[in-house]
């Protein structure tokens, strides 16, 4: 239109003019540094994790760097999954010292020293925990993307309830989002693994594996950085 034409024309006619009447750059000098050089913004660290078992050394990395970003980019460890990075979604969830978090809120860095398991380490002699075949068998998995956390989030409940009801498995499983609406086939999964489990136990003649401990799991809603005032996280 005209008033492209306009504009066009006289940029073209200033643009030499303007490069003849440039003056010769000058860099201007910079200022003597004074006193000790200010801490760098991004201090790196160098630590080693403890993951599924094994020492993962993590070099030069910077100290904010999340437990979530570390496992995938830096170890290889992919399976824990990048949904939200805001503690929101459950895909990211592994387990340190036992306790489930999501990977995304934590610092690597404060994970040294513990033990970190994340769903790589689920595998029993290679072959998929009995929480992943059941999660595969009840048609919970769709996209799959929700699947590794929800595998973490299952194993961790039962790890402290060996036998819980639907609404408390419902309660755990409460933080782990799955885009595909698959969530009636990882109550199924749950049940399935518990019914399994019993039965392995009567073979045995064992009955319960092992004292129930004290369950650990985070309350419904505790991974959020957003506080639920008006329930108190247990709507
Ligand atoms: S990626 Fe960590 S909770 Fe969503
Ligand atoms: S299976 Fe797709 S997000 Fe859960």
């Amino acid at each position: 239109g005209p008033a492209v034409d306009v504009v066009d024309t006289e940029a073209d006619a200033r643009a030499p003019e303007a490069e003849d009447a440039a003056p010769p750059a000058e860099v201007p000098e910079a200022p003597a540094p004074e006193g000790p050089p200010l801490p760098s913004e991004h201090p790196a660290a160098s630590y080693t994790l403890h993951v599924n078992g094994v020492d993962r050394p993590v070099t030069d990395a910077w100290i904010g760097e999340s437990l979530l970003y570390v496992l995938r980019e830096r170890l290889g460890l992919a399976g824990a999954k990048d949904g939200c990075s805001q503690g929101e979604c459950g895909a990211c969830n592994v387990q340190v010292d036992g306790r489930l978090v999501a990977s995304c809120l934590v610092p690597a860095a404060t994970t040294a020293g513990s033990e970190v398991r994340t769903v790589e380490g689920l595998a029993v002699d290679g072959e998929p925990s009995d929480v992943q075949r059941a999660l595969a068998d009840c048609g919970a998995v769709q996209c799959g993307f929700c699947i590794p956390g929800m595998a973490m989030t299952v194993h961790d409940l039962l790890e402290g309830n060996h036998r819980p009801s639907e609404l408390e498995t419902r309660r755990a499983l409460c933080g782990n989002l799955c885009r595909c609406s698959g969530y009636r086939g990882v109550l199924d999964a749950v049940n399935e693994v518990i019914a399994g489990r019993e039965a392995a136990a009567e073979e045995t003649g064992s009955g319960e594996p092992e004292e129930p401990r004290i369950p650990h799991q985070a309350g419904p809603g505790a991974g959020s950085v957003q506080a639920h005032q008006q329930d108190g996280g247990m709507a």
